[in-house]
């Protein structure tokens, strides 16, 4: 658990999170397998309309304005944490990151009175590069450069939990996704920063080398930046999404399953 003192602010700046209201589909679009609520099988079947999903995300759907998931360009991540083990005041800018086209969707459940969605999948090989400037500690080194880096996180499984709400538009129902909660495990990961130290090439090797032996302790220390990054891209593509794909599309019987309270309230 992150520190209660541990001061902490990430700003991400994404084109793919500003919402735009523009045409949503009005018809089922092929990509959508559609499921019942009152199948017993439903889980089966949203595993494989999750997948569907994740593999039409991919390479964007530009019908509705979203920018591809792979690769995925973020202009600008800003983070600040004082205190504790990782003390960063560090910014990432012009990041690329391939690899949640491949994407692996390992199950998918629909809670049937609040419709919050718990999606685990996995991802074999994430590769994060950018333009970083960095003054900091980690692992109580402390760290200063600017200039190329990567990250390579590898088997990574993330349980994703969101916060969902209906609302009704025309004569169809909508998912408003309001939050996103991620839990995520790695399998290992390798990194690398260009320029520490301004280039005393000594020290530029000898702690690339030693944050990468160490890259246990060292993804630790990020688990509370990682997390909410994780959760911030996410949130942004499912609201973007959900907000043009019918819930109905999704889950044909949602209507039936509505909590009666809601509807009550909608008549
Ligand atoms: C990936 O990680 C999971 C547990 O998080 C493990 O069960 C699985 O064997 C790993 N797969 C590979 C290819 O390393
Ligand atoms: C979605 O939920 C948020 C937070 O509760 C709310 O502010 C927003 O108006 C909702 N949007 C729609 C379209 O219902």
């Amino acid at each position: 658990m992150p520190n209660q003192n541990m001061q902490f602010k990430l700003f991400i700046v994404t084109l793919v999170l500003h919402c735009t209201t523009g045409e949503y589909f009005k018809t089922k679009p092929s990509f959508v397998k559609t499921c019942f609520k009152s199948d017993p099988d439903f889980d089966v079947c949203s595993r494989q309309a999750v997948q569907q999903l994740f593999d039409a995300l991919g390479p964007g759907l530009p019908e509705i304005g979203m920018e591809p998931l792979d690769p995925l360009k973020i202009p600008k991540i800003r983070i600040l944490q004082g205190e504790g083990p990782v003390n960063v005041n560090a910014a990432l800018d012009d990041v690329t990151v391939t690899g949640f086209g491949k994407t692996e969707v390992l199950s998918s459940q629909v809670d049937g009175k609040t419709y919050d969605f718990h999606t685990k999948v996995r991802v074999p090989k994430i590769r994060i590069e950018g333009t970083y400037d960095l003054k900091g500690k980690i692992l109580l080194i402390p760290l200063v450069g600017r200039g190329l880096c990567w990250f390579e996180p590898t088997n990574m499984t993330i349980d994703i939990i969101s916060d969902t709400k209906l609302y009704n538009k025309d004569d169809f129902v909508f998912f408003n996704v309001t939050g996103a909660h991620v839990k995520y495990n790695i399998g290992g990961l390798k990194l690398r920063m260009n320029n520490l130290f301004d280039g005393i090439e000594s020290l530029e090797e000898s702690t690339n080398a030693y944050l990468n032996a160490n890259w246990r302790p060292v993804s630790e220390s990020l688990r509370p930046i990682l997390s909410k990054t994780i959760e911030d891209i996410l949130l942004g593509f499912m609201q973007r999404l959900f907000h043009n794909l019918p819930g109905d599309f999704m889950i044909g019987d949602v209507k039936n399953n509505w909590p009666s309270k809601k509807i009550e309230k909608k008549v």
